[in-house]
């Protein structure tokens, strides 16, 4: 029996790793860390610290734990945490929000913060599915006129020849997959399956077998499938529980299937039933959980309502690695009068794991510019390179690399290949950092509101 991955597109957030598309991982190499690794630079012991927890999540030491990382603005913080799940293993769903979030939406805060979990959870179910398999030998499309459209033709069946190494066996298939092959583009020589019981096609690639049409083949050549065409055949893929959550529930209620999802929130019932299902396969070994990780950036902004709906989440068996991060120190927890460490309630601190970021040096803050510059394809001269390092040093380290891109646009602008000193002195006068842009508010304030 073969095995096939089908993997999912899930609604894992991939929005706020775009600045940090170059960490592969936390840059580790037996058990040491590198001072430059998988696209982290420095920050050493912060590092080895989410290396460890890491080797403690594996080893399902962090139930009912939680993370904090601390630290100044623009030290790692989020670089860190995307380190820590790229470390968990390719499909392990990361989940990235920030704390404010929770306020915005339609929902209630903690259904919001709820179905963050859930997309935080994966499950990779093993399934047997019979199957129609194999190479296209032969199609011909049986056409009639459209019922309303005399000038339109649709197909209304197919003759559909297929072929393994071992038999070759010609099927009538029905009008919905004459349908589906029409609209995948199926043709002589692709490697197909068709799922016996719901009669959805898949395309597998193209044969190798097949004869080269084409100068350029950019589908992937796959075999010749063996054995008979009808089989079982294994499938593995990874979902979410927040995507089981929404399936169930839209299928479960008539009102969501005919006017679409209106209400966005999950009724604890169906989720209750989703959690038994997927305890019920893994008992049976046909499925296994992959807790990934939350991640909640400016956690001080979080309220005392969330921050209990937090703490008993993590007692949950079902409950994803959660990773809060703040650059706060002593502050108000929200919705309270009270005052605690990073604004967040004992209670809950006590469960956390604190690592802690700290300000980088010039040679560091040098060498995340280059790594930066390589990701974003721009080219800097040594004199840029130096004086996007003092920007990064003098005002903020994301300050410097929010002026990599415009500078390049003004330098090709300018006829030149690489980004001089120049264009980095000139974007710097364009664009202003956060601590400029109150100052000039502020000014202005003091100039004519008064
Ligand atoms: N050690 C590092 N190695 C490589 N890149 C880094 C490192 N630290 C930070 N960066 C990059 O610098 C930028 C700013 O870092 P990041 O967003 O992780 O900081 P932060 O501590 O989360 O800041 P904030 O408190 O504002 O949320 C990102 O693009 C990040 O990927
Ligand atoms: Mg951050």
């Amino acid at each position: 029996m073969s095995s096939v991955g089908i993997r999912e597109i899930s609604a894992r957030a991939t929005r706020r790793v775009g600045a940090h598309s170059h960490i592969r991982g936390l840059g580790v190499e037996n058990g040491k860390v590198l001072p430059v690794g998988d696209g982290l630079v420095g920050q050493i012991e912060a590092r080895e610290a989410a290396w460890l927890i890491v080797q403690m999540i594996k080893e399902g030491k962090m139930a009912g734990k939680g993370i904090l990382i601390v630290g100044p603005p623009g030290t790692g913080k989020t670089a860190i945490a995307i380190g820590i799940a790229r470390e968990l293993g390719e499909d392990t769903p990361f989940v990235a929000i920030s704390a404010a979030e929770i306020y915005s939406a339609e929902i209630k805060k903690t259904e919001y913060l709820m179905q963050a979990m859930r997309k935080a959870i994966g499950v990779r179910v093993r399934e047997f599915r019979k199957v129609y398999e194999g190479m296209v030998v032969k199609i011909d499309y049986e056409w009639a006129s459209h019922p309303y459209n005399p000038y339109y033709r649709i197909p209304v069946g197919a003759k559909l020849t297929l072929k393994t190494k071992s038999e070759t066996r010609t099927f009538s298939v029905d009008e919905d997959i004459a349908q589906q092959l029409l609209e995948l583009g199926i043709s002589k020589g692709d490697v197909i399956w068709i799922d016996a019981e719901t009669g959805r096609v898949v395309r597998v690639g193209r044969c190798k077998e097949a004869e080269v049409t084409y100068d350029i083949e950019y589908r992937r050549r796959v075999p010749l499938p063996s054995g008979p065409i009808l089989k079982e055949k294994e499938f593995v893929y990874t979902v979410t529980l927040h995507e089981l959550d929404m399936r169930s529930y839209q299928a479960g209620s008539l009102f969501g299937l005919i006017f679409g999802l209106e209400t966005r929130e999950i009724p604890s019932e169906v989720r209750r039933q989703v959690d038994e299902r997927v305890r019920k396969w893994i008992e049976e070994g046909r499925a296994e959980l992959l807790p990934g990780v939350l991640f909640i950036d400016d956690a001080h902004m979080l309220d005392i309502e969330a921050f209990t709906f937090l703490s008993r989440a993590m007692e949950s068996e079902l409950a994803p690695i959660i990773i809060l991060a703040t650059n706060r120190g002593i502050t108000k927890i929200r919705g309270t009068d009270i005052e605690a460490p990073h604004g967040i309630p004992l209670d809950l601190l006590d469960r956390l794991i604190i690592i802690k970021t700290k300000p980088y040096t010039e040679d560091e803050i040098r060498e995340i510019i280059k790594i930066r510059a390589k990701e974003e394809d721009v080219p800097l001269s040594d004199d840029a390179l130096q004086a996007l390092t003092e920007v990064g040093r003098s005002r903020s380290l994301r300050y410097a690399l929010q002026l990599l891109t415009p500078a390049y646009i003004l330098a090709k602008q300018r006829g030149k290949d690489v980004v001089t000193r120049d264009e980095i002195e000139y974007v710097k006068k364009l664009f202003v950092d956060v601590q400029e842009s109150v100052r000039y508010l502020k000014e202005f304030e003091e100039k004519f509101l008064r």
